[in-house]
Order: structure tokens, then C-alpha cells, then sequence
């Protein structure tokens, strides 16, 4: 099969190689250990996100011996499932596979495994687990997002920013995007947020006027020097969930904020917390498929690329030009 390897940790211009490999063996590493738990996938779309960019350079926590195959979650048709799975053979499924999705087949765990709407193409099944998953653990499970509240999504026309955003409607909430540009403005909206900021220095003002004096729950997948300013934009009884650093820093919290106003910093990490929980992926997959049902999930996808170019799609993330999720068309239609 036809692959992309991560082959030195130089970052995206020169760390990767397009090679032939035999086919991956029918087992995930993550599947239950003595039970036959693991999904093979004839892969057509792979999902190209921040894990992929940083394992180029060597920073990511997943840190396998070199040369491996990257990709975190692809969409495609069951080639093989084991006896009892949720999914058949034939099956159309969106899969996690946390590695070996930037391949022509990839070995996902039956629990990462979910059934793919018709509504669907392959391109959003590969934009629907990593930033679904993540949009509905970080707004529902941690940041206790309730119907009627209002929430402000920073990054907001990106991977994770445009899946809260439709979550969070799902969810019966009222949101208000920060993006950085008026091209990821339009992606915010296309997302369905109810309002759209440009970032500037008075983003805090009108996040306060627009929400009637402070949002009930920030989502940040940007950190850095706007933290104190998304602090500040929190009504009382607040929750600002830290999801993730594309800023570049790590914020500190001058804990005396959090007394004053009676407010809260939670941190959402998805894939530390889900791993080790198969039931609750499954509960977490099946209110994702309740969505998309419902009209409220249809994940945006932004530029396509053939295997050839995943350097340019890497590219692409680090560089923030991104908007909605990267995809590399694995096997084009
Ligand atoms: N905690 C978890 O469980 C979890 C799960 C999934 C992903 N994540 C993390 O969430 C973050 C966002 O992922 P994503 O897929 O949404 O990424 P993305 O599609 O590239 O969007 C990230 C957004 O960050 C903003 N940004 C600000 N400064 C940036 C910079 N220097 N470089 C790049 N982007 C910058 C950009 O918005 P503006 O230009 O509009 O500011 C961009 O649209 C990543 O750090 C990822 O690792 C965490």
C-alpha cells in the first residue's frame, strides 16, 4: 500500500517520504488486550491535524520509534471487523486510529469506530472525531455548556473552533466567534456562529456588550497573550476551557481574577481522558451522529491534497492559513 512516513523529526519541509508498505497487521495497539477488538479500513480521506505537525518536529506526547506512519483519523469503507462489532464489513465509518491514517489501509479499535451518515462525504467522516469529540468533551463534559448560555470560541473558523461552534448550537447555546481574518470570518459564519469578531484591541468590550455583560464559557484552543482578556470576558459563575496553544505560549493565571469574578479554568484534554474509556467514546460517537441526524454537524473542510502534497498540508496548519479541517484525498473520487 501507498503510505506517508515520518522518516527524521526536522519538521514538515523534509520529514516526510512517500513510500510502498505491506499492509498493516489487524491489531491496534489500543484494542482490548486477548479479545480480537480492531476495525480494518480501506482508507479514502485522512484528517491532517496539530498531533501530525508536531510529531514532524518531535513534540508531540505520541512518540513512536522512526520511521512511522502519521495520521490520527481517516473515513473510509470496513474492510474487516471483528465478530459482534458495531460495524460491518462494507460499512462507510469514520475511524481513530491515532497513528497509520496517512495510508491506503489503517487499523482503527472497534470503540473509534463509528458508522458514517449518508449525509456525509469521506472528506468531513475524516473532520468529524478528533474536533467533534473534542468540541462536545470540551463544552458538555468539562466546561458543562448548557442550553441558552453563551459561549465564545477563539480560533474559531479552525478545526476545533468551527466543530464547537456547531456543537455548541446542538448543545441550544448562543455563540460568538473571534477569528483573525476577514476570509476566516466568512468560514465562522458558514459554521453557523451567531456573531463574528475580528480580533483587534477592543474584542473584549464587544464580547461583553454582545453577551450582555460576560459568556457563560470560553473554549481556547490559542492560548497565549489573549488569556487575560478571555478571563475578563466571563460573566460570574464563568468557565474558560483551555483546549490547546496554537499562540504559541502557555498562559499563567493570576488566580485572583478567578476569586473576584467567581469564575473558572478548566482544562479539557479529549484523548488522555477517552482512551481508557471505550463505553464512553461510544456515547460520545452516538451524540455526534445525533447531530449531524439533526442538521447541527456538518463539519467544514478546507483545502484537499493529494498523498503527494501532505508536506504542503503540514505546511499549511503551522503557517495559519488553515480554515475548517485539512484533508488528504487518500483514494480521490
Ligand atoms: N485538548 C484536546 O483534547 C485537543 C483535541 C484536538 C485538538 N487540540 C488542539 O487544539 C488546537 C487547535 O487545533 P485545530 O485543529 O483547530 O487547529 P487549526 O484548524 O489550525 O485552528 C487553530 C486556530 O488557532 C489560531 N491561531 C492563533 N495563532 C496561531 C498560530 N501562531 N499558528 C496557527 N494558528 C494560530 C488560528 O485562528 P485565528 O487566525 O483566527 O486566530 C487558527 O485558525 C491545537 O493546538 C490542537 O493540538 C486539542
Amino acid at each position: 500500500m501507498r503510505a506517508i512516513q515520518i522518516v527524521e523529526e526536522t519538521g514538515p519541509d523534509s520529514a516526510l517520504a512517500l513510500v510502498e508498505l505491506p499492509e498493516p497487521e489487524p491489531s491496534h495497539p489500543l484494542g482490548r488486550a486477548g479479545i480480537e477488538s480492531s476495525v480494518v479500513v480501506e482508507v479514502h480521506a485522512a484528517g491532517v491535524s496539530f498531533p501530525e505537525l508536531l510529531q514532524t518536529r518531535g513534540q508531540y506526547q505520541l512518540k513512536p520509534p522512526l520511521p512511522f506512519v502519521p495520521g490520527s483519523e481517516v473515513a473510509g469503507i470496513v474492510r474487516s471487523a471483528p465478530a459482534g462489532a458495531r460495524v460491518q464489513p462494507g460499512d462507510r465509518v469514520a475511524a481513530f486510529c491515532a497513528l497509520g491514517g496517512f495510508a491506503e489501509t489503517a487499523v482503527a479499535p472497534e470503540f473509534f469506530t463509528f458508522a458514517l451518515s449518508p449525509e456525509l462525504d469521506f472528506a468531513q467522516g475524516a473532520a468529524l472525531i478528533l474536533n467533534y469529540h473534542t468540541a462536545y468533551f470540551a463544552l458538555l463534559l468539562r466546561g458543562r455548556l448548557k442550553q441558552g448560555e453563551t459561549l465564545l470560541v477563539h480560533g474559531a473558523a479552525g478545526g476545533v473552533g468551527t466543530a464547537a461552534l456547531q456543537v455548541a448550537r446542538a448543545l441550544g447555546a448562543k455563540t460568538i466567534a473571534l477569528v483573525s481574518s476577514e476570509a476566516k470570518q466568512e468560514v465562522a459564519q458558514r459554521a453557523g456562529a451567531d456573531h463574528t469578531l475580528l480580533l483587534g484591541e477592543d474584542w473584549k468590550d464587544q464580547v461583553r456588550e454582545l453577551s450582555g455583560g460576560g459568556v457563560d464559557v470560553v473554549l481556547d484552543p490559542v492560548g497565549g497573550d489573549r488569556f487575560t482578556d478571555s478571563l475578563r470576558s466571563l460573566g460570574e459563575g464563568g468557565r474558560l476551557v483551555v483546549v490547546g496553544f496554537t499562540g504559541g505560549s502557555i498562559p499563567e493565571v493570576r488566580v485572583n481574577r478567578l476569586l473576584l469574578n467567581n469564575t473558572e479554568v478548566v482544562g479539557a484534554g479529549w484523548g488522555a481522558y477517552v482512551m481508557s474509556k471505550p463505553e464512553l467514546n461510544v456515547e460520545i460517537g452516538a451524540a455526534v451522529n445525533g447531530m449531524v441526524d439533526d442538521g447541527f454537524v456538518s463539519p467544514i473542510v478546507g483545502e484537499r491534497f493529494p498523498m503527494e502534497r501532505a508536506a504542503d498540508a503540514l505546511k499549511t496548519l503551522d503557517e495559519r492559513r488553515a480554515t475548517g479541517k485539512l484533508v488528504l484525498d487518500v483514494r480521490p473520487t
